[in-house]
């Protein structure tokens, strides 16, 4: 869709460890695609996502980048203009929900200060390999004021739902 066919433009953005998701979050928002083997992304990356809410159409515009410091680009032009911020840690591993601490002061930063967030816990079909439970990603929202859901960009579970939540609540 043409720029001038959509009623909004927002800048959203992906953060939280390597490994968590977010490159595939961002393929099924925007393709609807997942890959098993995906490599760590380098640098930034982003992608459009059109929706429709009422009759007015928004097109978001989201960025992915680097988990892994050394592949990381710029962080303040990264945030710089997004309204919204999907943070994703992987259930299946506890260290990647205690770096959402860090990426929390890092979005609290550089970002925006209305920015909406929502907290992640990606990887919910991997059930036999829990380390997070969905009462710490609950309690962690509730304590720092974000939206929380457990998402599946395998099984395209909440993915869906939590942008939607996400764009809803920015505009
Ligand atoms: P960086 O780019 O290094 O920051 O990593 P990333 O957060 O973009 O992770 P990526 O999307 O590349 O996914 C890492 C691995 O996890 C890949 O092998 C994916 O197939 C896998 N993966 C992503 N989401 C899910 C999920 O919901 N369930 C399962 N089982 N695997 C997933
Ligand atoms: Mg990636």
């Amino acid at each position: 869709m043409a720029d001038e066919e959509c009623d909004y433009l927002f800048k959203t953005v992906l953060v939280g460890d390597s490994a968590v998701g977010k490159s595939n979050l961002l393929s099924r928002l925007a393709k609807d695609e997942f890959h098993l083997d995906t490599k760590p992304t380098i640098g930034v990356e982003f992608a459009y996502r059109n929706t429709k809410l009422g009759d007015k159409t928004i097109k978001a515009q989201i960025w992915d980048t680097a988990g892994q410091e050394r592949f990381r680009a710029i962080t303040s032009s990264y945030y710089r203009g997004a309204l919204g911020a999907m943070l994703v840690y992987d259930i299946t591993r506890n260290g990647t929900f205690e770096n959402t601490r860090k990426w929390l002061r890092e979005l609290r930063e550089f970002g925006n200060p209305d920015m909406v967030i929502v907290l992640l816990g990606n990887k919910s079909d991997l059930v036999d390999l829990r380390e997070v439970e969905v009462e710490d990603g609950q309690k962690l929202a509730q304590q720092e004021n974000l939206c929380f859901m457990e998402t599946s960009a395998k099984e395209n579970l909440n993915v869906e739902d939590a942008f939607l939540q996400m764009i809803t609540k920015i505009y």
